[in-house]
Parts: C-alpha cells; structure tokens; sequence
C-alpha cells in the first residue's frame, strides 16, 4: 500500500510587492506525482531551491497543495476534519534540533506530543521509555537538553517524534548542522526506526553516504520530480545529475571517470568496496 500518494500536487507561494498589492506567484512544487510504500525508506535530493521542504512541509499538512491532491495514509490532507490524524501519521523532524525541543528535561520532551494527543500518563511513560530506547537516549533522560551534543539533541528530537507512533516520519536535512559524529548516529537512529519500527522514511539530505542504502531516490529540480527508482538506477546517470548541480556518491564518481577513461565497469557504482570488487574482476 502507498502511505502517500500524490496526485499533480502544485503549491504556490505568493510574493507582495511594495504597496502590498500586485501578488506574484512563485511555483515552489509542479505538477508532482509522488508515491512512497509503506515501510520503504525514501532519499529526496535535489539543488537548493528545487522544492523539497516545501514538498515536506505538506506531507504534515503544514502546506496545502494550491493545485491536486496528497492523501497521507489514505486521508485528503485538505480534509481538516482529518488534520489531527495527518499530523499523527506523519511526524516532521526539521534540520535545527534547538528549535524542536521544548522541555527542559528530555523524557519530558519526549512527553509532551503524546500528553497533547490525550495519551493516558501511564501510556505516555511506557512510549517515552521505548522511544527514548530506540534512539539509544535512554540514559540521559533526566538530563537537560541543552547539554547534550547536537547529534542527540538531534535523536531527542526523533524520539519526541517516534512517542507520536507515527507510520512515516520526514526529516528535512535532520543532519546539516552536525558534525559527522553526530550525522552517523542520527542516520543509524533513522536506519534503525526503519529496519526494526517498520517506520516510513523520507529523509531529505545532501549527503551521499545516506542515501546510498535507501530503497528508493527521488531527485528534484525546479519543483519537479526529475528522476527516481533505487539509489543503483538514480546514480548510473552521472552526468543528468549533474545537470541538476547534484553530487554523487565518491565511488561512483571515481568508477564514472574511469569508465570515461576506457576501463569497463558497470554504471551505478556505490561504494568503494563495489568498485574494488568490479576492478578485481577485471584483472581475472
Ligand atoms: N516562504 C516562502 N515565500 C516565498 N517563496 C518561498 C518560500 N519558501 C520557499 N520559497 C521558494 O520556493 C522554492 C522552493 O523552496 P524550498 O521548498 O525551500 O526548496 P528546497 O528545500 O529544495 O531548498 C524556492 O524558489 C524558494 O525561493
Ligand atoms: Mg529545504
């Protein structure tokens, strides 16, 4: 089943001019058809600008499409009757985790998103403690967020996200102001929720190593949905993507430059020990 699916969503944002009158429309997402499988675990790349937070922000229905439709878990998001359901189905994680955390000790933190769903208090305590475990924050719980280092603030972040059950968690560049300590756990917490929560991802990210393991990429220019299938078929086309001003992974550029080179290896390289692998059999 697709947990979201949408259908030529378009949304305009509208700029003012000075005297506040003559509105003009900027096209921030176009025409989108968009599908994610329940449990897959979704990479969103593209250029600044291309339009993916503003794609992000209506899965939660913080946006409402100004053209076509976005059903999340089978419900309308222009449906408000549905908003609370939306917002329980699917959880944010945004990329500065400051601006997330609202407690002044974590397991409280993580208490106040089912406190505000009506969860009873014995429930939300049980949900703190596996959330708090599954993001291996578990021992600082007493602690104050503001001591702890970006990457668990980061995690404390996921798991106020994760006491909310929701079936598909979105993170908009959830590592981009952490340092690659702190990137590395937060990917393997995401892993993590995916693999053994059965959590829907769609992470949203600069960085190639996280996205090489996902089920499936979709790339983003100009509002548009420009490619997608599995990171092995989005990274055969080195030079598309680089008509977008998007990265590859390191070893599919190095296999891609020896391949221009005259060396015969296969497209879609994606890591250093792929490519070993490749070269091996050609010496044999
Ligand atoms: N609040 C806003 N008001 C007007 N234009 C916006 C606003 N937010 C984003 N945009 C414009 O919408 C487009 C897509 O932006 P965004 O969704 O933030 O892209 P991305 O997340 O891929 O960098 C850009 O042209 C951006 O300038
Ligand atoms: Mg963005």
């Amino acid at each position: 089943m697709n947990i979201i699916k949408g259908r030529k969503l378009s949304y305009d944002y509208f700029r003012v001019d000075e005297d506040g009158k003559e509105e003009e429309a900027v096209r921030a997402v176009d025409q989108v058809d968009l599908d994610v499988k329940e449990g897959d675990f979704v990479a969103i790349l593209g250029h600044n600008g291309s339009g993916k937070s503003t794609l992000a922000k209506h899965i939660n229905a913080i946006l409402l499409p100004t053209e076509g439709t976005l059903y999340v878990d089978g419900k309308d998001t222009k449906d408000e009757s549905k908003l609370w359901e939306i917002r329980q189905s699917a959880g944010m994680v945004f990329q500065n985790p400051d601006n997330q955390i609202i407690g002044t000790i974590v397991d409280e933190d993580v208490g106040f998103g089912p406190e505000n769903m009506g969860v009873p208090t014995k429930e939300i305590w049980e949900r703190v403690e596996k959330s708090l475990k599954a993001v291996g924050m578990w021992e600082y719980r007493s602690h104050s967020p503001n001591k702890l280092s970006g990457g668990q603030k980061q995690r404390v972040a996921i798991a106020g996200v994760v006491a909310m059950r929701p079936k598909c968690i979105v993170l908009d560049e959830p590592t981009a102001m952490l340092d690659p300590n702190g990137r590395k756990e937060v990917i393997h917490t995401v892993q993590e929720l995916n693999r053994k929560e059965h959590v829907t991802v769609l992470l949203i990210t600069h960085y190639m190593e996280e996205v090489i393991e996902a089920d499936k990429v979709i790339v983003m220019d100009q509002g548009k949905i420009v490619m997608q299938g599995t990171p092995k078929e989005v990274f055969s086309h080195v030079e598309e993507l680089k008509s977008y001003r998007l990265d590859v992974p390191q070893a599919t550029l190095v296999a891609y430059e020896l391949q221009k080179k005259g060396v015969p290896l296969p497209d879609g390289i994606l890591s250093m020990k792929e490519l070993e692998q490749e070269l091996e059999k050609l010496r044999a």
